[in-house]
């Protein structure tokens, strides 16, 4: 059967990483993708439901098909439509309501009973919807397409235990689940022996791998067994400031491999807003383990994510987050104004300030990250920087985009007689030549072996 897919991924890698499975399932039972809703017989949304705009726009875009009529030479009389992912999880049944084109509802404990989900709806004209609580075990077994040849991401732990005020993904991703080291290191030796050259580690606080399994957090020794395997590019994400261990900052000095970038999510510079977030530290703990860090790996890049606007921050504690956001020095910070969420304690909090004053506090935040952007890629101008390329430029296709090891994306004219194509997946020097916000430019000035 001719059957086409389209998969639409909200919000963060961990999604991602479950849209490769969708990929995997899909495509092991013939099924060929497809680049856009109008082309495909089965439509997957894998959503997200950490702030509002995420849900209001899944809502709209599986409306607006309603009326899309089923592509030419489809073997089904109908498009089907599956939401998954963590609005999946949180709503179940009650998506049919609201949304009558819906045919199939899977959470995210239930990726590997999509395409039976789909076939069940299809043959019985109807509509199929599971959700499981989240299972004490962690489901690694599914085939996987990953979007790029040369990097995996690996989840390493799936759930959160941190319950933050204002967070849903505790409540949608349940308890943390940890696998065992040999689980994480089997496949990390599988991605290298497939020409893998980075392996990004996953899990909403990697920090506290392993607690449920061995009683005590254990991610170091994952970052070293993981090193071992001899892969070129190590990183995760993320981190909980309250769990970074000396022992993980130690190895930013100690494993070639881990990359040097660090995001850091410290959500509010202020100690007020921090303790009714849950978050469990100071900001004079934040700060003091951005001097550990930068003590053991000065060169290293730092990003953040902040909420602007959580219920009762005051004019104080947006100054005390300007100042930290000011200050660090960070490569990049991703700004979020505050999203009540059903559900989580930050809910039932009444906030006076009016929206005006946290769009205002927002923007200025804004103009602070750039300016920070902006200053730490100075550093680099003049250096040689090694980029891992990725494919290239948008705009233009004779240029190289890749990323440098401290995260930054960087584009370079591609050399003469060398076919883009041989280069992703590839490594290449490039000289900076010019370092802007949000981007370095440069001058390849070496390219690898693999590419000559
Ligand atoms: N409102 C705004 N931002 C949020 N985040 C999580 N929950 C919310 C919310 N309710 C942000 C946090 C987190 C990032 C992934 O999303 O900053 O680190
Ligand atoms: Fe949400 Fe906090 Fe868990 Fe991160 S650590 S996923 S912000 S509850």
């Amino acid at each position: 059967m001719d059957l086409k897919f389209h998969v639409q991924t909200y919000g963060c890698q961990m999604n991602k990483h479950d849209s490769e499975r969708v990929y995997g399932m899909l495509e092991s039972m013939g099924a060929e993708s497809v680049d856009s809703i109008e082309d495909a017989d089965v439509v997957v949304f894998m959503t997200c439901c950490v702030r509002e705009a995420a849900d209001t726009r899944l809502f709209g875009q599986v409306a607006s098909m309603k009326n899309l009529p089923v592509r030419t030479g489809s073997p089904l009389d109908q498009r089907l439509v599956a939401v998954g992912g963590c609005i999946g999880q949180r709503d179940g049944e009650k998506l049919f309501d609201d949304l009558p084109n819906l045919n199939v509802v899977f959470g995210t404990q239930n990726l590997s009973s999509l395409p039976a989900l789909l076939m069940d709806a299809y043959g019985q004209g109807g509509k199929r919807a599971e959700v499981l609580e989240a299972s004490s075990e962690f489901s690694s077994e599914l085939p996987t397409d990953r979007e790029h040849s040369w990097a995996a991401w690996l989840p390493i732990t799936v759930g959160c235990d941190n319950f933050c005020t204002y967070c849903i993904v505790p409540h949608v991703r349940g308890r943390e689940r940890s696998r065992s080291i040999e689980d994480i290191v089997k496949e990390a030796e599988g991605y290298v022996a497939s020409g893998v050259r980075e392996i990004t580690l996953l899990g909403q606080n990697v920090n506290s791998y392993g607690r449920d399994l061995y009683g005590e957090p254990r991610f170091a020794e994952v970052l070293e067994a993981v090193a071992a395997t001899g892969i070129e590019r190590l990183r995760f994400a993320t981190s909980h400031p309250k769990d970074l261990t000396d022992e993980v900052i130690a190895l930013f000095g100690k494993l070639p491999c881990l990359m040097p970038y660090l995001h850091l999510p410290a959500q509010s510079g202020s100690n007020d807003v921090l303790k009714r977030m849950n978050r469990k530290y100071t900001v004079e703990h934040y700060r003091q383990l951005i001097d550990k860090v930068r003590a053991v790996r000065p060169d290293i890049a730092l990003s953040t994510d902040i909420i602007v606007g959580f219920p009762g921050e005051t004019a104080e504690d947006f100054e005390a987050t300007f100042d930290l956001v000011s200050s660090v020095g960070y490569s990049q910070v991703f700004t979020f104004i505050y999203s009540k969420r059903e559900g989580t304690p930050a809910a039932k909090w009444d906030d006076e300030t009016p929206r005006s004053v946290i769009q205002e506090r927002f923007d200025r935040l804004v103009e602070a990250v750039q300016k920070s952007a902006f200053d730490a890629n100075q550093v680099d101008l003049g250096a040689e920087v090694e980029v891992l390329v990725e494919g290239t430029s948008k705009r233009d296709d004779s240029v190289l985009v890749g990323k440098s090891p401290k995260n930054q994306t960087v584009h370079a004219p591609i050399p003469e007689g060398i076919c883009a194509s041989d280069l992703i997946g590839n490594m290449v020097t490039v000289r900076v030549d010019e370092a802007r916000t949000w981007y370095l430019r440069g001058t390849v000035t070496e390219v690898s072996e693999a590419v000559r």
